[in-house]
């Protein structure tokens, strides 16, 4: 089995999937190129290697039953710890080996999500929790799945010039492409853009036109967070956007929007318009290339509006992050 050299991330929380989709059901997921199940018990959701220790059947295949999860071939029965307390085959009285165990992993729930993490994680909970502010309305969206690097996709998300043309007439207007200098600063640990204004004739979907400022954080290699200000209003909208790295070239992204407005209108109303963005950004981003995103600050061009992705690059290559990156 492939070890993953990428302690940056392997020790990272990653959101694995929407909480609410993980119930009586194992639920197969990727992570760093590990396979693992997801499967929920009393004392909350557990992450295994999705690999039955006995023939190597994905426990995934199998069900969740009394709290433990069992293996689809021969009914071999795991505890929410990962040990085997029952092999059916064995004549009674006879004990379980020791070593029949499968891997677990570090797995908690939050703001929505399932979290996990491969080794043990440098944070005891997920970097944007102590962000979110719980007076604002909240919508958990996604899983966006991707066939491209989970740092394309991030990258993309900080991309503040492809708004007037990738979506354009929401986001965006071509005629308005011009972006102000901005800076990006480190504060409190987090590499945050000044702000940067855009006029967007249709930012979330209710068919408004009006200029907006943009601020951009890098809280993480796979947590950003947009905070958006509509020019001459109270209104406040934080989007963060965090991409689970699956294989070096694909990941699944998950969202967590929150706004103080529009409390009248459906969450299905934002989910539907974030879809459009999201798969609009698809058809770009499964097209770039290199694939893995190049950390070399000579392999593509950079202007002065790409400030934060110039950021974004120059972090992953301190970090040491390798997953995804060329
Ligand atoms: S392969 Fe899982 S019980 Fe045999
Ligand atoms: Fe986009």
């Amino acid at each position: 089995m492939r070890t993953i050299q990428d302690p940056a991330l392997s020790r990272e929380w990653h959101p694995a999937a929407v909480a609410a989709e993980v119930q009586d059901k194992p639920l197969a997921v990727q992570l760093l190129g590990e396979k693992l199940v997801l499967f929920r018990t009393g004392s909350g959701v557990k992450a295994f290697r999705d690999l039955c220790i006995h023939r190597g059947v994905p426990l995934s295949l199998g069900k969740v039953e009394k709290d433990h999860l069992v293996c689809a071939y021969h009914g071999w029965r795991y505890d929410a710890d990962g040990a085997c307390v029952c092999i059916p085959a064995l004549p009674a009285g006879q004990a379980i080996p020791l070593k029949a165990r499968t891997t677990t992993f570090y797995c908690m729930e939050s703001l929505g999500f399932v979290w996990v993490a491969l080794e043990e994680p440098h944070e005891k909970r997920p970097v944007i929790e102590p962000l979110v502010d719980h007076s604002l309305l909240p919508i958990v969206m996604g899983p966006y799945p991707v066939e491209a690097s989970a740092p394309r996709v991030v990258e993309n998300f900080l991309d503040v010039s492809h708004l007037m043309f990738v979506h354009e007439g929401m986001l965006g207007d071509a005629g308005y492409a011009e972006i102000n200098d901005y800076e990006v600063r480190m504060e409190d640990g987090v590499l945050r853009s000044g702000e940067i204004r855009v006029y967007q004739p249709d930012p979330d979907g209710r068919g408004r036109g009006v200029t907006n400022s943009y601020i951009y954080e890098i809280l993480s290699p796979m947590s950003v967070r947009l905070i958006k200000h509509t020019e001459g209003s109270d209104e406040q909208f934080h989007l963060f956007l965090m991409v689970l790295p699956e294989t070096e070239h694909s990941c699944t992204a998950f969202m967590l929007q929150l706004r103080n407005y529009a409390e009248e209108v459906p969450d299905s109303v934002f989910i539907d318009f974030q879809n459009t963005l999201m798969a609009q950004d698809k058809l770009i981003v499964e097209r770039q290339n290199p694939e893995l995103l190049p950390l070399d600050l000579q392999a593509e061009l950079h202007l002065k509006c790409d400030r934060v992705s110039i950021a974004y690059r120059r972090m992953l290559k301190e970090l040491g992050v390798t997953f995804g990156t060329d």
